[in-house]
């Protein structure tokens, strides 16, 4: 089969690690007979330095006619990069912002998922990490704080800032029924996270959330406030399935999840909508800080590149493949700086049955196992 992927590289390790995907993907194509069709798509800094706007109507274009886009990811280090300078819907984080409202892409699914092998990069004390955890994050992707109105302005005399978190039933639901129709395909929990002992937006949610989980009864639901999902996540992270949330806690709880697997370099992420199209995107940020080193871990990215495959394409045996090759890669000791025993960071050399090695080496390594 022919795939037409877009592809957006973006800014600071996005491309280092995106190339490693591509890397995987074409090894993929080789084995199993199929063509991937790569075209880039300008979005975040680099599209503000090559024509002055975030995203153009250009990059929408081609993004809608791509088959799913794979991207690495977007914007600079805010305290010194000219970028935010720019008015706020000039900045980088805009231009994704605008795709994923244009995309419809709604539903935001960001997998944690503790490997037997990265025990030892886990922050956690081996008795909360217990057996082990596989969580799924819904996260609601194009409401909530997000993309309610917002304004600064004087207000008598005093300068004010203004959010506005909104929510409609709708948008509720079906981000509601995505995770419960998850939920069947895996242990059959969703704990839905708001903040309904405070806000309106909440409780409307939690309302929804109660009406949909009434047409699953094989799935069990619990509601917990965000504050305490927080805290739950590193004393019993096992007891977690599905966690169902809106935009801005999704978004924080989402890193949280991900420094608990051990590094945010490893969790992947779709962005899907009503179809087979997706966005897939490591859920980690730009690091600017170590951009051009290749020392970035692309191993989300290459995740993110088989739930595509997945999602958007229905080529599970494929995703076995690259999941299976990933697994076989750190089985063998292989690992990025960021996933290093945490006794050995830093070291470069390490413990005996564990080798660090950089970003083209990592995707070099698991092309090889496919
Ligand atoms: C994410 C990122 C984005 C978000 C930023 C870059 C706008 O943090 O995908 O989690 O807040 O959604
Ligand atoms: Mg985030």
């Amino acid at each position: 089969m022919e795939y037409r992927i877009g592809v957006i590289s973006g800014d600071g390790i996005g491309p280092e690690i995106v190339a490693e995907a591509k890397k995987v993907l074409d090894k993929i194509g080789e084995k199993y007979q199929h063509r991937f069709h790569y075209t880039e798509i300008l979005m975040g800094g680099c599209s503000i330095d090559a024509v002055g706007v975030p995203l153009t109507e250009e990059a929408i274009a081609a993004a809608k006619a791509s088959d799913a886009v794979l991207m690495g990811s977007i914007g600079g280090n805010t305290a010194t990069s000219p970028w935010y300078k720019l008015a706020p819907e000039l900045r980088p984080e805009a231009g994704l912002l605008k795709l994923r409202k244009e995309l419809n892409l709604f539903a935001n699914l960001r997998p944690a998922y503790l490997y037997e092998e990265l025990k030892e990069a886990c922050p956690l004390r081996e008795d909360i990490i217990g057996d082990g955890f596989d969580m799924m994050i819904m996260r609601e992707l194009t409401g909530g704080l997000y993309f309610g109105e917002r304004k600064t302005e004087m207000v008598d005399g005093v300068m004010t800032a203004v959010d506005t978190l909104v929510y409609n039933e709708n948008e509720i639901r079906r981000i509601a029924k995505r995770a419960f129709d998850i939920a069947k395909k895996r242990r059959k929990k969703v704990t839905s996270v708001d903040k309904a002992n405070v806000l309106d937006s909440s409780r409307l949610w939690r309302k929804v959330v109660e009406e949909v989980a009434a047409d699953y009864p094989e799935v069990s639901c619990e509601h917990m406030l965000v504050d305490n999902c927080a805290m739950q996540l590193v004393k019993d992270p096992g007891q977690f399935d599905v966690i169902l949330t809106e935009n801005m806690f999704g978004d924080i709880l989402s890193d949280e999840a991900s420094m608990v697997t051990g590094s945010i370099g490893m969790l992947s992420s779709a962005s899907l909508n009503d179809t087979k199209f997706g966005l897939y995107e490591p859920s980690g940020g730009s690091a600017p800080d170590i951009a051009g080193l290749g020392v970035a871990n692309p191993i989300a990215t290459i995740l993110s590149a088989a739930m595509m495959l997945r999602f958007s394409f229905d080529l599970d045996k494929e995703a076995d493949a690259i999941e299976a090759a990933v697994k076989q890669v750190l089985k063998e000791g292989y690992r990025t700086i960021d996933i290093m025993p945490r006794g050995d960071l830093g070291t470069g050399a390490a413990n005996a049955s564990v080798t660090q090695v950089g970003t083209a080496e990592m995707g070099d390594l698991i092309a090889e196992r496919i």
